[in-house]
């Protein structure tokens, strides 16, 4: 049997940090948002004991140590059923950039293997927590959502289609470990702020260049001394559009309305630092 999915990255369009817990994890809030940029994964069963392999991940790490093989071990010792799985995976989306591609990997393989043998949604829901904390998201979040908790607390809400033009360095990635790490050294003694859920939809619901005043990413100190970020903040100022860096780096993007401001963004960043990243033009799901 053969089995394909499409595995959609994510931008936060909002992200804020809570302290740090005594689990070693943050509380969170943020909005996340579904992008139409995503990896393909096949998966191919045979019959046989249980066994998990994963092809084409290019050595971005340990082999049985990537998100996919965690979440078939976890949902074979949760469902008890037997087999052996080949998952191959055309990898689009880029690692370490925040743009949840590995989390979502896992996701979509969790969806398609639990067709085969569903598990009730609350054992599938800690499954997702313990491969990853914005695993649920990809499950439980549809294409936009409010995301709490260590992120395993999913709300859904309307998603905007807006465009969105992605910037990934070409020789600077991020560690998420390091980047919660980086930000607790950074501001030790700030107490974090968290807004009010029902006026964070109201201010997604607004006009992008609006979000400024409200919407932030708290990892953007983390990045805000680097001159690429500075230039990329400073070419995005004057667009119709919102623009930071998604979860905690390394891709910055911008979200507009304006599918011009999209290009007008594109063709500046290509002119400016072109060099030095690699752009896609995306849309929000
Ligand atoms: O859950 P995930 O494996 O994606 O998390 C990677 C690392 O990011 C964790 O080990 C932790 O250091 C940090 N993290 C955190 N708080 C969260 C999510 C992740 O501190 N809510």
């Amino acid at each position: 049997m053969n089995m394909t999915a499409q595995a959609h990255a994510k931008i936060n369009l909002h992200l804020a940090v809570g302290p740090l817990r005594s689990d070693g994890y943050h509380h969170l809030q943020s909005l996340f948002a579904r992008l139409e940029l995503a990896d393909v994964i096949t998966v191919d069963i045979e019959e046989g004991p249980f066994s998990v392999v994963v092809e084409g991940l290019g050595g971005v790490c340990e082999p049985g140590t990537d998100t996919m093989s965690r979440a078939a071990r976890l949902w074979h010792e949760a469902s008890g059923w037997d087999g052996r799985l080949t998952v191959s995976i055309e990898k689009n989306i880029p690692v370490q950039s925040g743009l949840g591609g590995g989390s979502s990997d896992a996701a979509s393989l969790l969806s398609l293997l639990n067709t085969i043998k569903p598990l009730p949604e609350d054992r599938l829901h800690q499954i997702a927590t313990r491969v990853g904390s914005d695993v649920p998201f990809f499950l439980f979040g549809g294409n936009a959502a409010i995301v709490e908790g260590r992120g395993e607390r999913v709300t859904p809400i309307a998603s905007r289609p807006l465009g969105v033009l992605l910037v990934m360095p070409r020789d600077f990635a991020v560690s998420t470990a390091e980047a919660y790490a980086h930000l607790d050294r950074l501001r030790a003694h700030e107490t974090p702020r968290f807004i009010d859920p029902a006026r964070l939809v109201d201010i997604y619901n607004k006009s992008c260049p609006m979000w400024v005043d409200s919407l932030y990413n708290d990892f953007y100190p983390t990045v805000a001394e680097l001159p690429l970020y500075q230039r990329l903040n400073a070419l995005g100022d004057g667009l119709e559009g919102y623009a930071t860096i998604s979860g905690s780096g390394a891709c910055w993007y911008i979200v507009s309305e304006d599918d011009s401001c999209i290009r007008e963004a594109e063709k500046s960043v290509q002119d400016h630092v072109g060099d030095r990243v690699v752009c896609w033009q995306s849309r929000l799901l």
